[in-house]
């Protein structure tokens, strides 16, 4: 209707506007569309499953030091949604903390591995071992508190180190940001709890970081 205003009475001039328009507005719309059609969709990363078989303090009284024994066993679900693009995992690291404190870093002995299009990997790891822990007072504390539920709040980490992560003819980057599994809430199995809710990991920039960084230039 604004294109017919603009002209003067005269009905072809009017019809041509209008079908400019149209079409100008087809266009646009196919243009959105394409690029809708063709952005790459973000890798979904999820801890499936987890639990403990050991997580246990020893305090020494001479130090400040406290030795952290654990095994937790983990299943990370990694899931590409795209129809088309893939990547190789080159390395993959597991970082577990407690009260922000890191007691286990484990590398994937299963790297290097292909994830193709429509993809859902399941990686198993175990994290096993003993750590010297500095904790504070308070941590203690929140650790004997919590010792009853037989339920852990542990963060992850996960480190990548990619190669030819390829959406159509783009690439992008090859070491990500560190992807972040907060707060699972792990039973140790002794207690007989063995409910885990499946937490999905944030902070992942494998397919979209490339827009992020062409937008920040
Ligand atoms: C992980 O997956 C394996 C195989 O499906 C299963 O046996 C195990 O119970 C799962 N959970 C953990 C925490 O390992
Ligand atoms: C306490 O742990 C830290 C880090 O593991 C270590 O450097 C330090 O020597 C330990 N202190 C004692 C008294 O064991
Ligand atoms: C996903 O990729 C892995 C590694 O290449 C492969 O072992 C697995 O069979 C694939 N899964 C599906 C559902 O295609
Ligand atoms: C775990 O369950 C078994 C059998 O159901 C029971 O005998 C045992 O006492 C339970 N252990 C704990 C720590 O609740």
């Amino acid at each position: 209707m604004s294109c017919c205003r603009r002209i003067d009475n005269d009905t072809a001039n009017c019809l041509s506007s209008t079908l400019c328009c149209a079409v100008i507005l087809f266009i646009f719309s196919l243009v959105i569309f394409a690029i809708v059609i063709n952005s790459p969709k973000e890798l979904n990363f999820t801890i499936a499953d987890a639990s403990l078989t050991r997580f246990n303090f020893v305090t020494a009284n001479t130090n400040t030091n406290n030795t952290l024994f654990y095994s937790m066993a983990l299943n990370i679900t990694i899931r590409n949604p795209n129809k088309k693009g893939g990547l190789y995992y080159d390395r993959f690291q597991v970082i577990a903390n407690y009260r922000k404190k890191t007691f286990a870093v484990v590398t994937s002995a299963v790297t290097p591995f292909y994830q193709g299009p429509k993809n859902t990997t399941v990686l198993h790891f175990v994290l096993e071992g003993q750590q010297a822990v500095q904790l504070e007072k308070g941590d203690i504390e929140w650790y004997g508190s919590v010792t009853s539920s037989g339920i852990y709040s542990i963060d992850v980490s996960l480190a990548l180190q990619l190669r030819n992560v390829k959406f159509r003819n783009t690439k992008s980057h090859l070491e990500p940001p560190q992807i972040y599994c907060d707060k699972l809430k792990v039973p140790l199995h002794s207690n007989n709890v063995t409910y885990f809710k499946a937490i999905e990991c944030n902070n992942v920039y494998i397919f979209t970081s490339r827009y992020d960084h062409e937008q920040s230039i």
